[in-house]
């Protein structure tokens, strides 16, 4: 259903820079069964979900049973500080916020201020809108600012989401950021399957599936590539 929906954007011209994001559990029934008999979501998180969905460009929202995995693994590797590279409404930034500790740290990136401003009032309202750091500004920008500030090594799980074409860079970045065992997640690698054969006009189909090959040869790091949402690849620091 997914891919249907991610081809039919493609072939219609909407998913250019659409950032098609994921598993909306839509008609699966499969998919359903897990939420249903998984999803354990935080009441403010569903109250942001709801309000996301009010957006015209929801899709770009992270499925909410991908972010719950990911802040059980932020716990699992007791995740102090991270970075959201693409927070759109904020639904994992907040997600993130919620496992990490009283001064742990959320850096949340982000260019579209209104987006941010959908989700700040639920930052408030779940209490860790001190937790989260949001940087409106091109994402670069901010993972530049924080090796400036001599942060290489202290993070120790990073989310990359945001625009397609800079995701070597975050990639390279993040690995710096991050401490030895700590995680770079990368959403989208499947890119709703266009990744097996990408078009030659398809560039996020091609960066994407240039950055896939890459990190199957990268030593730096130890490797899964998860068939959740719209794939999600996760890169261990060694
Ligand atoms: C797929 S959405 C992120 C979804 C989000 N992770 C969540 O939890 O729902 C991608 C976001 O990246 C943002 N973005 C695009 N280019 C960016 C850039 N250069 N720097 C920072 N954010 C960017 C877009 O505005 C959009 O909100
Ligand atoms: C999931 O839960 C909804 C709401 O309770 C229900 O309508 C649906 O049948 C359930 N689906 C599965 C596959 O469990
Ligand atoms: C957690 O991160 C904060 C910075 O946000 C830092 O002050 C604190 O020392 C860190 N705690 C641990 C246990 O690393």
């Amino acid at each position: 259903m997914l891919c249907t929906i991610s081809l039919l954007l493609a072939l219609t011209g909407l998913c250019q820079s659409a950032l098609i994001s994921k598993s909306h559990k839509g008609d699966d029934p499969l998919l359903q069964y897990v939420v249903n008999n998984s999803l354990r979501e935080h009441p403010v998180l569903t109250k942001l979900r709801l309000r996301t969905m009010e957006d015209s460009k929801n899709l770009m929202m992270v499925a909410a049973e991908q972010a719950q995995f990911m802040a059980n693994l932020a716990k699992l590797i007791e995740a102090n500080k991270t970075i959201e590279i693409g927070m759109y409404t904020g639904y994992n930034a907040l997600n993130l916020a919620l496992v990490v500790p009283e001064n742990g740290l959320v850096v949340a990136c982000e260019i579209n201020e209104e987006y941010v401003k959908i989700g700040k009032p639920f930052f408030t309202e779940a209490g860790v809108e001190d937790k989260i750091d949001i940087r409106i500004k091109p994402a670069v920008e901010t993972l530049d600012e924080l090796l400036t500030a001599g942060e290489a090594g202290t993070y120790d799980f990073v989310f990359i989401d945001a625009d397609k074409k800079n995701y070597e860079t975050y990639y390279e970045k993040s690995l710096q950021l991050v401490r030895k065992g700590g995680i770079v997640a990368i959403d989208n690698v499947l890119w709703g399957g266009q990744v097996i054969n990408p078009a030659e006009d398809d560039l996020s189909s091609q960066t994407i599936d240039k950055l896939n090959k890459k990190l199957h040869k990268d030593e730096r790091i130890d490797l899964s590539m998860l068939t959740v949402g719209d794939g999600l690849t996760l890169a261990i620091k060694r």
